[in-house]
């Protein structure tokens, strides 16, 4: 069976879900498709956003496998656009999935957008990510979610949110890959006991990760394993919850039987980031100083 990893609630956690961001035209149906061959393989940790605009299909495919409700572990977020009306964001999201309850749910971003405009918030108009998170704090007394996370969130932050916060998230979600490790904002979320999910935890299937040649070496020496299913072994080993995606069955499998690497192999995957110039290539150069994500530069999130 897939392993868990506990949360700070009580609540635990399947260490491998399927990622649904599907990037690709006709993605809709593609997360339908995608989440129906993830289940019937055996995953049992779908993660979705309002923002994917394919809740429906998720929510189909999960009646559609006929698995009981409370077998999957279902993970959906908060938009931009709902930060100031956060009991509805989460009533429509649970409508367009057909279920009475998510096992969590995040702020899929820090910063709002106003509803009317589409225009990101700057951190001195309301609401605020604190203003949101106390939102969402009530909501666990709905019994509507399980538990309430975040998404995005810098180490910044968390040092804004966690004093003033009477919940800590049980999840901060960001992308992260053996190609960017996010060393410094992991340690920090183990220290403050949030588990992290890994989004691209395949560096978005790039060459430079997937045809790593250490990550090949380890393969040839277990023999039988693909690089995916080291770099998938290496999460599981570091406690961090991981959500690849994939269109092909045969590697949604792969992905969920991951390698079981040792301590010694774990420190050599720890290890590729240092390179220089190989990390520059992969979607992290929105990461360096001044660069962009999604129109926002990493100043204005606080990164
Ligand atoms: P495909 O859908 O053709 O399998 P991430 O989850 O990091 O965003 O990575 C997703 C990308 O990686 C997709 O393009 C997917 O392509 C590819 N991918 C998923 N699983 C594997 C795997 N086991 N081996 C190689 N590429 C994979």
């Amino acid at each position: 069976a897939l392993p868990s990893f506990p949360l700070n609630n009580g609540e635990s956690i399947p260490a491998i879900g399927a990622g649904c961001w599907i990037s690709t035209p006709g993605g809709v149906d593609d997360a339908r498709e995608m989440v129906e061959n993830a289940l019937k393989i055996g995953y049992r940790h779908i993660d979705t956003a309002f923002a994917y605009q394919n809740e429906e299909s998720v929510g189909q495919a999960i009646r559609n496998s006929g698995i009981p409700r409370d077998q999957i572990y279902l993970v959906t977020k908060l938009y931009d656009i709902h930060h100031g009306s956060v009991q509805e964001g989460l009533e429509i999201s649970l409508k367009q999935l057909g279920v009475d309850y998510v096992d969590l749910y995040l702020m899929h971003w820090p910063q709002a957008r106003d509803p009317n405009t589409g225009k990101v918030l700057q951190p001195n108009e309301h609401p605020n990510f604190v203003e949101t998170w106390k939102a969402m704090e009530q909501l666990l007394d709905t019994g509507k979610v399980k538990s309430i996370g975040v998404s995005n969130f810098s180490r910044k932050n968390l040092e804004v949110l966690l004093p003033q916060a009477k919940v800590i998230p049980a999840v901060n979600q960001i992308e992260l890959h053996p190609l960017l490790p996010q060393l410094d904002l992991l340690e920090f979320c183990r220290e403050q006991k949030i588990v992290v999910t890994a989004y691209s935890p395949l560096g978005q299937g790039h060459p430079d990760l997937i045809t790593h040649a250490v990550l090949k070496d380890i393969a040839l020496r277990l023999g039988g394993v693909t690089t995916a299913q080291v770099i998938m072994g290496w999460f599981v080993k570091k406690g961090i919850v991981a959500i690849p995606k994939s269109s092909n069955p045969a590697r949604l499998r792969e992905n969920i039987t991951y390698a079981d690497i040792s301590a010694d192999d774990e420190a050599q995957v720890d290890a590729i980031h240092r390179v220089p110039g190989m990390h520059r290539t992969l979607l992290m150069k929105y990461h360096e100083p001044g660069g962009k994500l999604f129109g926002w530069t990493y100043e204005q999130l606080g990164w």
